[in-house]
């Protein structure tokens, strides 16, 4: 059986295309069917990234456009103020239909804008504010409608041990998170599948009857084969896209266009999504893709937010002097190590103690019971996870970036000055440039540690300086976040909502 030269694996090549893709650009070529499993490096699908991203190659493969000078110019002229950060610094660098919504906009017609999460964690990571951040600038600067869909069921059909109660209660918090962005609380709709499926419902049958099972799985792979919930998903992901999935604010027009900005694993969805449209009679989603916020690992992964679980068993003597050479909080977190034994052991700060000689402490004083009067015990120990919560505190981002953070500078202070920093693999300068406001400030700095006229030490202060300043202004915006706020933002029927068909 050959493959279909277009979809490459969804169907029989029947004539020229096959009959899944009707030859539809969309469906061009997926890594995830083109890539033999044998090859490790590269692979990046809707359901995770493994080793090292070549993303000049995804652009090929998925077959998307690149944003070059001249289109963030237009976005400049349109919008009369400077392009964002992450579009200048080619953070978002592909896009699909991109020139043509912006066509359409400047003869008319509106788009309203949308995006998503999906909630894994309680906290979101520093990685996960990026396209939130780029989605507020884009609201504001064309001053559109926002729907944030938070997908509690594709995590519950994803994640095997996650029930469907967890998932909601995770993307309700998440909700604070993301409208601790800043978003316009006038222009923003929020909302979880489980609660808003009634509304949407419509429109996510009318995908999912266009869908066929081979198009799903010649775009998503085999991981759609463990349950039939996500053979169904896509069709969820994609209802959103078209504007009515959202009566209540516009009502039933069908001119209204839709732009979604998403990190560029999300592509296989919305590829399946506007090979569709057409035959809903729907104008099919524009799309602008973002490269992976790096992990503290290296500069060409992706920062997970699921925890790195591991523990250590230390064993502790009693020094001559009575001291155990270590010291902890009454949270049972490591606030000293002055022992070297112990460091070689792994021992380090912020490391939290789970058991005594094999038994559990849950508090300080059990902890403290069970060391009484010792000279010797083992301690467990969770090792800290590398990845910058927006939850940590200054001094753990500190010691995270100073601890984890890889680095593209020399060994020594002497190989520095002679050779300098290679600025493409250093994890601290690739965290700056994603959130270092200043232009010249970010150049001056690439430049001096490029050359070795700055020290690794140096960058990776300025670094958790800029981390700890974004962090904490989130901290402070989220505590304002009341549940009056986010009902607020997941009403549906709001007046200030009908912004395109006002006398609905
Ligand atoms: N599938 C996405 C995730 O796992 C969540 C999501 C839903 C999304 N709709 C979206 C992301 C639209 C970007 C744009 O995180």
């Amino acid at each position: 059986m050959e493959s279909c030269l277009v979809c490459a694996g969804s169907g029989k090549l029947l004539g020229e295309f096959c009959p899944l893709c009707g030859g539809d650009p969309d469906f061009a070529k997926d890594p995830a069917t083109l890539h033999d499993a044998s090859a490790a490096v590269n692979k990046v699908t809707a359901f995770g990234v493994e080793g090292e991203v070549d993303y000049d190659k995804l652009v090929d493969e998925f077959g998307c456009s690149r944003i070059d000078p001249a289109l963030i110019a237009r976005f400049e002229r349109i919008t009369g103020r400077p392009a964002h950060l992450l579009l200048r610094r080619g953070i978002f660098y592909t896009h699909r239909d991109l020139s043509l919504l912006l066509d359409d906009y400047e003869q008319g017609i509106p788009f309203y804008l949308y995006t998503g999460r999906g909630a894994s964690s309680e906290a979101l990571h520093v990685g996960h504010l990026v396209p939130f951040l780029f989605t507020k600038y884009l609201q504001e600067a064309f001053q559109v409608p926002l729907v944030i869909q938070l997908t509690d069921d594709e995590k519950f059909y994803y994640k095997e041990k996650l029930t469907l109660e967890e998932a909601r209660r995770l993307a309700y918090l998440n909700a604070r998170d993301i409208i601790a962005c800043g978003f316009d609380p006038d222009k923003t709709f929020i909302f979880t599948d489980v609660d808003y499926m009634g509304t949407m419902y419509p429109m996510v049958a009318k995908a999912a009857k266009l869908i066929t099972f081979n198009q799903c799985h010649g775009v998503l792979g085999d991981n759609i084969l463990a349950n039939i919930g996500r053979v169904m998903y896509p069709s969820i992901q994609a209802a959103p896209a078209f504007p009515g999935s959202f009566p209540t604010m516009f009502g039933n027009r069908k001119d209204i266009r839709c732009l979604i900005p998403q990190a560029i694993d999300q592509d296989p969805f919305f590829r399946l999504c506007r090979s569709i449209a057409p035959r809903m009679g729907e104008s099919k989603p524009a799309c602008i893709h973002s490269k992976f916020f790096p992990a503290m690992e290296g500069p060409n992964s992706k920062m997970k937010s699921s925890v790195e679980t591991g523990n250590i068993l230390v064993k502790v003597l009693r020094s001559e002097s009575g001291t155990f050479g270590f010291s902890i909080d009454n949270d049972l977190t490591i606030e000293q190590v002055t022992d070297k034994t112990l460091k070689k052991q792994g021992l380090d700060l912020y490391q939290k103690v789970s058991a005594v000689n094999g038994k559990t402490v849950a508090s300080i004083e059990e902890y403290k019971k069970s060391v009484e009067g010792v000279n010797e015990f083992s301690i467990l120990v969770a090792l800290l996870p590398s990845t910058i919560f927006m939850t940590d505190a200054p001094g753990m981002i500190k010691h995270k970036v100073t601890k984890f953070a890889f680095s593209g500078g020399q060994d020594t202070a002497a190989l520095q000055e002679k050779f300098g920093a290679k600025l493409e693999v250093d994890v601290p300068y690739q965290y700056l440039r994603h959130i270092m406001e200043d232009d010249a400030q970010l150049e001056q700095i690439g430049n001096d540690y490029a050359c070795g006229i700055m020290m690794t030490g140096q960058i990776k202060q300025i670094c958790s300086d800029e981390l700890t300043r974004v962090v904490t202004k989130h901290q402070e915006r989220l505590a304002s976040v009341t549940d009056d706020l986010v009902r607020h933002f997941m009403d549906p029927n709001r007046a200030s909502l009908r912004f395109f068909s006002p006398d609905q």
